[in-house]
């Protein structure tokens, strides 16, 4: 396609543009505000222990859709995901070694037909960590279960894990999701249990661990793979414990901690007054949900362990339905993973699990949910393009501040140089429903931007994360490929009717343009 010339800054004005007097200014060096180098896998995934098996499918049945997907980010990235195995129902499974199901559980229907509150696992459920070559996981222990039977699911099943996270399968451990829940989710704890009594509980159960894995795979912790992500707590409402107040109890005393581990969750998805505009289409509401995690960060670098978000995604409560599976909610998940790592969130797990209204894919197919690509994925996807190869530790990306709520921006440079702009624009396009005011044609926002005039910078190439509408949950594509099951089983598939090619050229003065639909996101990658 041919390069458009950038329209010059009086045309843009006479055009009513205000943007025009005052292009943003973007640094060809690495500017002080930028993160550090990323860590791997910066982008990894979170899947709920009861939905594992529909995820990975066992040695008999490998799930290779999940696989191809996993694959087409770790393809982009030079790295794959880290996959963590957890979330709430790792608290509520109790290992029975004569099970010849991988799970089998009791749901509790009037709470919720998300999961069951009570999980049996056989040794079986073991063979899904073996379905898919080159991924390497984090298996959820249970914490909760305090009696004789979660005594001895922990011995009868730390050996399991061993064998079959054999070599570089095994990335992390844990125990416990969310304990700072277990007083106000179910009364799983008495209220004398504090900070300090949580963390001697958890030292005294990752002892345990450890004597057996001593006994099952030495080399574990001979090769300094014995570290956990912890805390792991929701931080969200009803969290009865403090961070700081866990680490002042000792929870890091046998230095075998490699992440402080913390979940987010924008808000709710039965919260009254959470829509897709205000709530996720929404930089700011983004920014003030990750920055209680940099305050708390800031609070602990002490420690100097590095801080991630080991669960996380758009609405607690799995989703909603019209708002965490649109395409609004995949703008939101790239909006979110940018500023995180713009900000020094080393790593984000987006959280998974069947019949999640905010899941990246449903892995099996099920009544009233097609297995499929759902639209959060393609967000998974466009961060990891604006990432980029990160397995080379040079490459650091910075918030471009632009101001406003629906409007972002953010630079990515490697080996000190601007490689690629991520740009999206937040404001709410409906295509199916035409409700209120809203304008007949899809309106466009105009990205002026001025690099300086010697910086070399000449011809900028473009992919655009693209749908009809932020409520749009099929139709979505990244640079023109779509990644739907139906066509390829998760393999990227060219779309022939989409707009890809475009390029655009810089000004003599330095200057240069975009547009982008209201609802859309864009990744400008300098030549
Ligand atoms: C393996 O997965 C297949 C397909 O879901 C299932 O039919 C089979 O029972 C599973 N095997 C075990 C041991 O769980
Ligand atoms: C759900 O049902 C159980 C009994 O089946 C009952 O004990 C419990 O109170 C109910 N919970 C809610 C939230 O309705
Ligand atoms: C589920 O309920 C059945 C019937 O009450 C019981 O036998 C079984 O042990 C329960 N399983 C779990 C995992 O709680
Ligand atoms: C958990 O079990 C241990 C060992 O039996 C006991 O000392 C501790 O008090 C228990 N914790 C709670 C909260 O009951
Ligand atoms: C965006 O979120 C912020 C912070 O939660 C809120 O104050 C603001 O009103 C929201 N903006 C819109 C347009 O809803
Ligand atoms: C599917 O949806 C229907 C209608 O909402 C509901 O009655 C049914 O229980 C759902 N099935 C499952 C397996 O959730
Ligand atoms: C990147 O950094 C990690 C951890 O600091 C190190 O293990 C790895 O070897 C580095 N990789 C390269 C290519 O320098
Ligand atoms: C970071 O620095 C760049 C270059 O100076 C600037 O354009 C950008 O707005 C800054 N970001 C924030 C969040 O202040
Ligand atoms: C878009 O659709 C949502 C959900 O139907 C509605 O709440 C919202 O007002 C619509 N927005 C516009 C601008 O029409
Ligand atoms: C939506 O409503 C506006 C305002 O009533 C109207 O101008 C516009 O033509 C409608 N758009 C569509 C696609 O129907
Ligand atoms: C938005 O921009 C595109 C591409 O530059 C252009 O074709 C379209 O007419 C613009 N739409 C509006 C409403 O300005
Ligand atoms: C592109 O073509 C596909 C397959 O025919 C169709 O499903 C999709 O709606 C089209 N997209 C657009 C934006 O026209």
């Amino acid at each position: 396609m041919k390069p458009t010339r950038f329209l010059n800054s009086l045309t843009l004005l006479l055009a009513g543009n205000a943007r025009a007097l005052n292009p943003i200014p973007l640094s060809p060096q690495t500017p002080h505000n930028a993160s550090d180098a990323l860590l791997r896998s910066f982008v990894s995934f979170s899947i709920e222990l009861w939905s594992f098996p529909d995820f990975a499918g066992n040695l008999s049945a490998p799930n290779t859709f999940s696989y191809d997907l996993l694959r087409n980010i770790g393809e982009i990235r030079g790295d794959n995901p880290i996959i963590r195995i957890g979330g709430n129902t790792m608290d509520f499974t109790i290992f029975d070694p004569n099970q010849r199901e991988a799970l089998k559980g009791n749901y509790t229907l009037n709470i919720t037909r998300d999961y069951p509150f009570s999980i049996s696992m056989g040794p079986s459920f073991f063979e899904s960590y073996q379905t898919w070559d080159n991924f390497s996981f984090i298996h959820g222990f249970n914490l909760e279960s305090n009696d004789t039977k979660g005594y001895h699911t922990l011995v009868e099943t730390v050996p399991l894990m061993c064998k079959a996270l054999k070599g570089n399968r095994l990335a992390y451990w844990q125990i416990g999701n969310e304990p700072d829940l277990f007083k106000t989710f179910f009364d799983r704890r008495p209220a004398w249990w504090d900070e300090e009594q949580f963390a001697r509980e958890w030292l005294s159960k990752t002892r345990l661990i450890k004597e057996l894995v001593r006994n099952s795979c030495p080399e574990v912790i001979e090769n300094g793979k014995y570290m956990f992500y912890a805390p792991a707590f929701a931080a969200g409402p009803g969290n009865t414990l403090n961070i700081s107040k866990a680490f002042d109890g000792g929870l890091a005393e046998d230095d075998n901690i490699a992440f402080i581990d913390m979940h987010n969750y924008i808000s709710g998805s039965t919260v009254p007054g959470v829509t897709l505009a205000n709530t996720l289409m929404n930089h700011t509401s983004t920014v003030h949900s990750v920055n209680k995690h940099l305050n708390q960060s800031a609070h602990l670098s002490y420690l100097g362990i590095p801080y991630i978000l080991g669960e996380a995604n758009s609405l607690y409560g799995q989703g909603a339905s019209g708002l965490s599976n649109s395409f609004g909610a995949a703008l939101w998940g790239v909006d979110f993973n940018l500023y995180c790592a713009a900000t020094g969130i080393r790593r984000v797990h987006m959280h998974q699990g069947t019949n999640y209204r905010y899941a990246s894919w449903q892995p099996v197919q099920r009544a009233n949910v097609t297995k499929g690509t759902k639209a959060p994925y393609y967000g998974n996807i466009a961060v990891a393009n604006v990432l980029g190869d990160i397995s080379r530790n040079n490459t650091r990306i910075s918030n471009i501040d632009l101001a406003s709520d629906h409007e972002t921006a953010y630079a990515v440079y490697v080996d000190g140089k601007l490689a690629r702009i991520a740009l999206l624009q937040l404001s709410q396009y409906n295509y199916t429903s035409n409700t209120t005011n809203q304008p007949a044609t899809r309106p466009n926002s105009t990205f002026i931007f001025q690099v300086p005039q010697d910086s070399g910078v000449k011809k900028i190439f473009v992919q655009r994360l693209m749908a009809n509408g932020s409520d749009a949950i099929s139709g979505i594509t990244f640079d023109g490929y779509s990644y739907n099951y139906e066509l390829d089983e998760g393999k990227p598939v060219l779309q022939n009717n989409i707009t890809r090619g475009e390029s655009i050229l810089v000004g003599e003065d330095g200057l240069f343009d975009i547009d982008l639909p209201w609802s859309s996101g864009a990744v400008l990658h300098i030549n």
